[in-house]
């Protein structure tokens, strides 16, 4: 008897926080203010140094190279950069703005 409560309070907690992984992912995908935060950041901080970089000069793969780089270079925190990298890849392609 004992050995079925404690298989099935296994079974329960495996799929609750699985299911929270996956509402976790969700939200992350979902979050409409991600690429309004990296737009600012990216006006706030890219043009810094050099002239500010248009986010169609690069593909999504170049700019995953590119911005961990710049990361490095101005010293610019992961979350800052993970949404700069949001706002980047969302308005480079330009099949979607056409
Ligand atoms: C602290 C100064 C500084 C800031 C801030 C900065 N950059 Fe740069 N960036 C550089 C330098 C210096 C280079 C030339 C390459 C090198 O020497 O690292 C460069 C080069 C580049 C290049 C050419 C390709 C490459 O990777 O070398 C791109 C694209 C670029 N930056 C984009 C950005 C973006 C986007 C941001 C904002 C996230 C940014 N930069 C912020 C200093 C900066």
């Amino acid at each position: 008897m004992k050995i079925i409560t404690y298989i099935m309070a296994a079974a329960l907690l495996a799929s609750f926080s699985a299911g929270m992984v996956v509402e976790a992912a969700d939200k992350a995908k979902k979050d409409p203010m991600q690429t309004i935060r990296g737009a600012k950041a990216w006006a706030q901080n890219c043009g810094r140094c050099h002239n500010i970089r248009a986010p169609k000069e690069l593909t999504d793969e170049e700019w995953e190279v590119s911005a961990t780089h710049m990361r490095v270079r101005a010293n610019i925190p992961g979350d800052v950069i993970r949404d700069i990298i949001v706002f980047l890849k969302a308005s480079n392609n330009e099949k979607v703005e056409e």
